[in-house]
């Protein structure tokens, strides 16, 4: 009976109306009708593939609030999102636009928090949850990686030393946008915060742990969105730091086996935008239907 009680898998009796939707929407197929009728958990060897995936599933669909599992209530879960949400969502992605020019103050702490709090529930393959987030939420502490990074930078720019990806022509551009759009920071972009998805990278799961990385950044670029806040997502800054400032990226504690592809800057904008933009990429979507 040992993993059952690891689970603390627990139905309240008198609310479950036995409808079996915890049953279908098990990930790791775990849980059956006892005798009694009632949801129970099986015998299982491990957690993930041979057994519970942690994926609270059961206590999410229950309708009548009547499952709690790893000691985590219903009555503490999130009611589901308003039925305007997928509205507002088109609204959000549509007018988020990337910001590079930020005030020079410190996001309020509890927005942060709350944030981050959401960021816990992002997807991860196999609900692996081994995504690492490396939040830097306070502008001089931020100061202080910067100005290792962007020295190590410059220097190495002198010697014509780039990146992977850039070269005299790309930094010559990077540089010259110093004076308007990037506000004296080619490097962040004179964002107070960042945000760094990093996890180890290796085996044959090594693809899903890249996508995890990029899939809570995208998350993450939404939420700050959806707060009001700027943002922008840059492969740049992470290659700075993976290839000319190790350093700096030591000064983060990213360990050296960890994948690291994007960094979000985040903050208050300067600059607000007014309404979206119109990309027109229908060319680009393949859709298969009756075309009515
Ligand atoms: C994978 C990826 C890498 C990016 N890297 C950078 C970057 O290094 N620096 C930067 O200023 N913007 C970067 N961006 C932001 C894009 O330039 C931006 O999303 C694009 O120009 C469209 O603008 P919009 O986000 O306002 O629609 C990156 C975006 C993505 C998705």
């Amino acid at each position: 009976m040992g993993m059952e009680q690891k689970t603390h898998f627990v139905v309240d009796k008198s609310k479950c109306i036995k409808c079996g939707k915890c049953l279908n929407t098990c990930s790791g197929m775990v849980l059956g009708f006892g005798p009694d009728g009632y949801p129970r958990m099986k015998e299982f060897e491990r957690f993930g593939w041979r057994g519970c995936w942690r994926c609270q599933h059961c206590l999410a669909v229950c309708p009548v609030g009547a499952i709690s599992i790893f000691d985590k209530k219903p009555e503490n879960s999130l009611p589901k999102p308003p039925a305007k949400m997928g509205e507002y969502m088109d609204s959000l992605i549509t007018c988020r636009r990337s910001c590079r020019r930020f005030l020079d103050r410190n996001v309020d702490k509890k927005i942060v928090t709350s944030m981050l709090s959401a960021m816990e529930a992002a997807p991860t393959g196999g609900n692996a949850q081994s995504v690492e987030y490396t939040v830097i939420d306070d502008k001089d502490r931020l100061h202080e990686i910067w100005r290792v990074a962007y020295s190590k930078m410059d220097a190495a720019a002198r010697r014509h030393v780039y990146t992977h990806s850039f070269s005299d022509f790309y930094y010559g551009k990077m540089k010259e946008s110093e004076k308007t759009v990037r506000k004296d920071d080619l490097l962040f972009c004179g964002a107070p915060h960042l945000f760094i998805a990093h996890e180890r990278c290796v085996g044959k799961w090594a693809e899903d742990s890249k996508a995890n990385c990029n899939i809570a950044t995208a998350y993450f670029e939404l939420l700050c969105n959806a707060h009001g806040l700027g943002t922008t997502i840059m492969s740049y800054s992470a290659e700075v730091l993976n290839e000319l400032a190790p350093e700096a990226r030591a000064m983060l504690n990213i360990p050296k086996d960890h994948y690291m592809g994007l960094i979000v800057g985040f903050g208050y904008p300067e600059i607000e935008y007014a309404r979206g933009v119109q990309k027109d990429r229908r060319a680009k979507i393949h859709r298969y239907s009756d075309g009515r």
